[in-house]
């Protein structure tokens, strides 16, 4: 590929300490589709510590070659580069190594300990670990007690060697059970050994929110309610649920989506400027914006609040089946694959300010976006009232085709004084001229680095979690009637328009 003259030198690598990783549930599908590949990356990068070592946690019989050679065929398949370099994997596969085990046998956590004790010996890596417990979330106690009492997990305060544990998402299905859940946790760590892992923070676009307000000051000084006069943000998925169907009966678009990713999203682009880039320092400007969100009345719970579920449609021109029809899912099931709300943050920026949230599963296409809609100028001089200027709308796009667009008004050339929107557009691919890293790469590296900026903090997860359970609790006490009330292939059911359309709002075309 030619060498872009545009694209800046990437940032010097900090100093990483030895270790080793070990993943629980390890022939799982987030494994082999996202872990193993980005393992492979940050080696081929080299951003992983020079002593490492990658074990695999999990019951089925295998040897470590064959859990190498399945590791090479994921990387493969999931891979973003691509062919796999043989130079590179021949003695990188050397430090990959299976513990077969169930979770619940003492045995298997007394022989992991004296296995990574030869590791250590024979790759320096000092004693210190990372868990990463990519496990059903029932799971996530057990497998802490046991580290624990096998002393697997050392204090936190130990002075020659550490220990930390990733947890992936979901942490609780509610307030009561995420509350229930960190007090199990803390029996055996404490909180800053606890990486929760919501996999949009370590997407570039969304790290780059933060860059985008705080490094541009004609940004930041329009970032109120001043100027701005709504936000949208849209999570749109075109896939249905695939294989996931227990799953997805257990959790549904509010508990896999919004209490994590849309609020993540909600946070950066309200939050007030951190007094530091410090994990905590940005951490809790984040817990504020949560905590201000206005609580949901009886009344918006039943008119602001609009779920949603897919029946049978198009997607791209093929027929596709509705969610009732979908593998291990009820087919009476009352679960929501669709969400849109409206929302107020109370604080003295945002006050006034609706924020509309929308996503679902089947909508036409894939796109993740948050939109600013800013106030429209005073009608005075280049807009009539058959012919208004279009707000400007400034565009984050976080997936796919990551970027930014302006939509600013122009003249159109000639001598009438016709005013057109258009729009300026900046993409990452095409200024910066590589892809970026996959989330989970920048994750592991930093949970490796102890930097647990993009990872959640306890208060976060309750505070969203605050917001979230009373709209399940009112929907478990009012059942819906219509489901399915959306095909595959729209936008949605039509509620969804009417709560933005009665504020003589839109829905963005995207
Ligand atoms: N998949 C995704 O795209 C995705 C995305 C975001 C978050 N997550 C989260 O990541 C976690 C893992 O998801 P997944 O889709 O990878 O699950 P999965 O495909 O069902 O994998 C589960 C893993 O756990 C192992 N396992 C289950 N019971 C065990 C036991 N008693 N003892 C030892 N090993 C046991 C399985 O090993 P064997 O069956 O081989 O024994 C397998 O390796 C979940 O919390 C999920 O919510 C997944």
């Amino acid at each position: 590929m030619a060498i872009n003259p545009l694209q800046e030198k990437g940032q010097a690598t900090k100093s990483i300490d030895p270790c080793i990783l070990v993943i629980f549930g390890a022939t799982g599908d987030l494994t082999s589709r996202k872990l193993l590949p980005a393992i492979y990356n940050l080696a081929r990068e080299g951003q992983l510590p020079a002593q490492f070592a990658c074990v695999g946690f999990a019951r089925r019989e295998k040897t470590h070659d064959e859990f190498r050679d399945e590791m090479k065929q994921a990387i493969e398949s999931f891979s973003r580069v691509k062919p796999i370099e043989d130079s590179l994997w021949s003695s990188f596969k050397e430090q990959i190594f299976y513990h077969i085990s169930d979770f619940d046998n003492d045995k298997g956590y007394e022989s992991l300990q004296k296995f990574l004790a030869t590791l250590d010996a024979k790759f320096g890596t000092k004693g210190n670990r990372v868990f990463y417990l990519a496990t059903q979330p029932s799971f996530f106690p057990l497998i802490c007690q046991k580290l624990h009492q096998f002393d697997l997990i050392y204090p936190q305060d130990h002075p020659q060697k550490w220990s930390r544990i990733i947890i992936e998402k979901p942490f609780g299905h509610d307030l009561d059970s995420a509350k229930a859940l960190q007090k199990e946790l803390m029996q055996y760590l404490s909180e800053s050994q606890i990486f929760r892992i919501d996999h949009y923070l370590g997407k570039e676009t969304v790290q780059n929110l933060l860059v985008f307000r705080f490094a541009n000051s004609i940004f930041e000084s329009l970032w109120n309610n001043r100027y701005i006069d709504h936000v949208q943000i849209t999570v749109a998925e075109e896939i249905g649920i695939g294989s996931r169907g227990l799953f997805w009966e257990e959790s549904g678009w509010i508990r896999d989506i919004v209490q994590n990713h849309t609020m993540q999203l909600l946070s950066l682009v309200a939050m007030e400027p951190p007094v530091n880039l410090s994990a905590d320092a940005i951490r809790d400007e984040k817990v504020k914006v949560v905590q201000s969100i206005r609580k949901l009345s009886e009344d918006d719970l039943a008119n602001e609040v609009v779920r949603g579920q897919y029946g049978e449609g198009f997607i791209n021109g093929k027929e596709v089946i509705g969610y009732r029809k979908e593998g291990n899912v009820d087919p009476n099931s009352n679960v929501e694959t669709f969400l849109a709300l409206k929302l107020y943050i109370d604080n003295w920026r945002w006050a006034g300010v609706p924020f509309y949230l929308r996503g679902g599963k089947r909508l036409p296409k894939r796109a993740t976006e948050i939109a600013i809609t800013f106030k429209e100028p005073p009608g005075v001089l280049f807009q009539s009232p058959e012919q208004p200027n279009d707000p400007n709308v400034l565009a984050i796009r976080i997936q796919p085709d990551e970027g930014i667009a302006l939509k600013i008004n122009c003249k159109v050339p000639g001598p009438s004084s016709t005013v057109q929107p258009v729009k300026m557009d900046f993409r990452y691919g095409s200024y910066f001229g590589m892809s970026p890293p996959e989330a989970y790469e920048r994750l592991i590296c930093d949970c490796i680095l102890g930097d647990s900026t993009l990872f959640t903090r306890e208060d976060e997860v309750f505070s969203s979690w605050s917001l979230i359970t009373p709209i399940i609790e009112y929907w478990k006490k009012n059942p819906t009637k219509d489901f399915p009330n959306y095909a595959a292939g729209s936008w949605g059911p039509k509620a969804a328009d009417d709560i933005i359309e009665k504020d003589n709002r839109k829905w963005r075309l995207i």
